[in-house]
């Protein structure tokens, strides 16, 4: 694994938007890890991970898989095919379903991309948790037994927010990567996300990679946001 690292969610709608997002950053430029979520998958398709590929970005399709084990394990055997170096699903598909997932992504020559898992989105507050899914074992409790799931069925860590980062590493160990949403710069709007932390914060608190989108999509210097993320995650 590569260390620290920043990587932008480009939640756009067309090839368009996503490559003059993308042509912000020059040659000289460090060239960052890409998300590609479902909004960008769906109007796309596959070609647009191979063109983004092909540019140069490591790639983090997040499609947050959550199905039966079967559908599962054969929607990731199309994936592992687009050469890409991370995936996600739905810790909440149940160990079977994320043991499926790892068998269909693996390829012949045992290769694969990482596999995270979600625990519960960062937009979800400990009172949803609690009302709506009716989880009654809290925030902190319900994710690092998600987590300690994913890492019993092979996976090589969950989605999480930098908050519930260090729990996840004392359950599941200081290896088990840690991939944290919610990050919003001092001072800035919340959007829809609840559980948030600084960039800083959360390399204090030990996530391995922040995904970080509106802050650097929508900045007014999105090049100078993203490096202000890389000064202030990775130092
Ligand atoms: O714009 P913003 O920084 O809020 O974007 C966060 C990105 O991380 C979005 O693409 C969202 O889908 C994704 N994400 C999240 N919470 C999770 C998993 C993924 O916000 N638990």
């Amino acid at each position: 694994m590569k260390g620290r690292d920043v990587i932008i969610a480009c939640d756009f709608s067309s090839a368009a938007q996503t490559f003059a997002f993308l042509d912000n950053f020059g040659a000289e430029d460090r060239k960052p890890f890409v998300k590609i979520g479902m909004e960008l998958f769906y109007a796309e398709g596959p070609s647009i991970v191979r063109e983004i590929k092909a540019r140069g970005h490591s790639i983090f399709l997040d499609l947050k898989l959550h199905d039966i084990p079967n559908t599962v394990r054969k929607a990731m055997r199309v994936l592992s095919s687009l050469d890409v170096d991370m995936v996600n699903v739905h810790a909440a598909g149940t160990s079977a379903m994320m043991q499926a997932a790892l068998e269909g992504l693996t390829r012949e020559d045992g290769t694969r991309p990482l596999l995270i898992a979600v625990t519960q989105l960062t937009s979800t507050s400990a009172q949803a948790l609690r009302d709506e899914l009716l989880i009654g074992a809290g925030m902190e409790e319900t994710i690092s037994a998600y987590a300690l799931n994913a890492r019993s069925a092979g996976l090589d860590g969950v989605v999480c927010s930098p908050l519930e980062a260090a729990s996840v590493k004392k359950t599941c160990g200081k290896a088990f990567l840690t991939v944290t949403p919610g990050i919003r710069f001092e001072g800035a709007a919340k959007d829809d996300q609840v559980r948030i932390t600084t960039p800083a914060m959360a390399r204090e608190l030990g996530s391995d990679y922040v995904v970080v989108g509106r802050p650097i999509t929508a900045a007014e210097d999105p090049l100078a946001a993203y490096y202000k993320c890389i000064e202030d995650f990775c130092g």
